[in-house]
C-alpha cells in the first residue's frame, strides 16, 4: 500500500546573477533538492515586489523563499540591501496576517554555492512540510 506523503509547494525567487547560477550548479553536481521547489528567475532579488510573495501564497504556495547575492555582491550594487529591508517589513506584516514566519525566508546564495542552495532548499522544504498546508491566504478561486 502506498502512503500519500504530503509535499509542500515551494516558490523560490532566485536572482539571475548568483542564486540562479547556484541552483544551476546544484543541478550540474547532481545534488538533490525537492522537485516541488519551483524556481522563478528574477534579474535581482530587489525585483521581487512583496506582493509577489503574497500572491504566491494566494495561488497555493506553502512556502516562499527569496534568494539573492550576498550583501555587497549584488550585480546592481545595492539591490539586495533594498530586499533585506523590504522583506523585514513584509515578514512582520505576515506575522500580523497570521502566517507563520517560517513559511518565508531570505537566503544569500552565490553562484559557487550549489551545495548551499541544495541544503537550503532541503531544510526549507522540511520546515514548511512540518507546518503543513498553507490555508491562511489561499484564494479559493485559484483552487483547481
Ligand atoms: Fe543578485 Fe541583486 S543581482 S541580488
Amino acid at each position: 500500500m502506498q502512503v500519500n506523503e504530503y509535499k509542500p509547494l515551494i516558490v523560490a525567487f532566485c536572482c539571475n546573477w548568483c542564486s540562479y547560477a547556484g541552483a544551476d550548479l546544484a543541478g550540474n553536481n547532481r545534488l538533490n533538492y525537492p522537485a516541488d521547489v519551483k524556481i522563478i528567475r528574477v534579474p535581482c532579488s530587489c525585483r521581487v515586489n512583496p506582493m509577489f510573495i503574497l500572491r504566491a501564497f494566494q495561488r497555493g504556495a506553502d512556502g516562499v523563499i527569496l534568494c539573492g547575492c550576498h550583501p555587497g555582491d549584488c550585480h546592481y550594487t545595492s539591490g539586495n540591501y533594498y530586499t533585506r529591508r523590504r522583506m523585514a517589513l513584509l515578514f512582520s506584516m505576515l506575522d500580523y496576517l497570521g502566517i507563520e514566519k517560517e513559511r518565508t525566508r531570505v537566503e544569500w546564495v552565490s553562484a559557487a554555492e550549489g551545495a548551499k542552495f541544495a541544503e537550503t532548499m532541503n531544510d526549507f522544504a522540511k520546515t514548511v512540510a512540518a507546518l503543513g498546508e498553507n490555508k491562511r491566504l489561499e484564494d479559493l478561486r485559484c483552487k483547481k
